[in-house]
């Protein structure tokens, strides 16, 4: 699976220009609407999965904390790097997200991804990567668009006939709990996020390495 070529063709309008404003933590796609930033309760270290334009990364460093974004996309990190150079406290890998997590030792406070990676890998091996990275205390924050049940994971996403498409994994709030506690989060709220005037909806899930 090619992950990289089907990724590097993700928001291709806005490839080289000039970089948007940093965008306050959210987690559905409709800006300010839903649960924000206090999902996150004040870290000093956070990992994005799947970090993509990394408007959201460079927003929460710009408010003081230390953030890795990480995506398995030479496109997105490229233009990340970019936009983002004058940010400090910012870095980008280039890597997925799961061979990432399983040779750093690094550990964070939080670890997140907004519609990013955490869908888009097979939670049985991603969670209980995610949990080794945290550290004491620490939580885990992902969100995911509402999904039909005959589309329930894995499921493979495809955008063009010439670029081999990607698995994707989505599940109903109880389903995301039981795989968080299943690969060591001791406790676990995932819940729905209807989305405005009968737009789409966001599951969004936190994982607590403690009670
Ligand atoms: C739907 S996009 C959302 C990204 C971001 N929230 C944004 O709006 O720009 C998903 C992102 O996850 C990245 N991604 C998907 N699977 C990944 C993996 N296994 N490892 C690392 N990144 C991955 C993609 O490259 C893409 O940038």
């Amino acid at each position: 699976m090619n992950r990289a070529a089907y990724w590097d063709l993700y928001k291709p309008s806005s490839p080289h220009g000039t970089p948007p404003d940093p965008l306050p933590v959210g987690w559905t796609p409709y800006t300010g609407h839903g649960p924000g930033v206090e999902l996150l309760a004040e870290p000093r270290t956070a990992l994005e999965l799947g970090s993509g334009e990394g408007r959201e990364a460079a927003w929460l460093a710009r408010s003081g904390v230390r953030v890795t974004g990480v995506d398995v996309s030479p496109v997105q990190v490229a233009r990340a790097r970019r936009w983002w150079a004058g940010v400090g406290g910012l870095d980008f890998v280039g890597e997925d997200v799961e061979t990432y997590a399983a040779r750093t030792d690094r550990v964070w406070d939080v670890v997140y991804s907004i519609w990013g990676a955490a869908w888009f890998c097979d939670p049985a091996s991603l969670f209980p990567l995610v949990r080794r990275r945290l550290a004491p205390g620490g939580r885990f924050v992902f969100s995911h668009g509402e999904t039909a049940p005959e589309l329930y994971g894995p499921e493979i996403l495809r955008h063009r006939a010439d670029v081999a498409g990607v698995p994707r994994w989505c599940y109903p709030p109880q389903e995301w709990g039981a795989r968080l506690k299943a690969a060591g989060f001791a406790s676990a709220e995932v819940e729905v996020v209807p989305g405005p005037e009968g737009g789409r909806g966001t599951v969004v899930g936190v994982g607590w390495t403690g009670p």
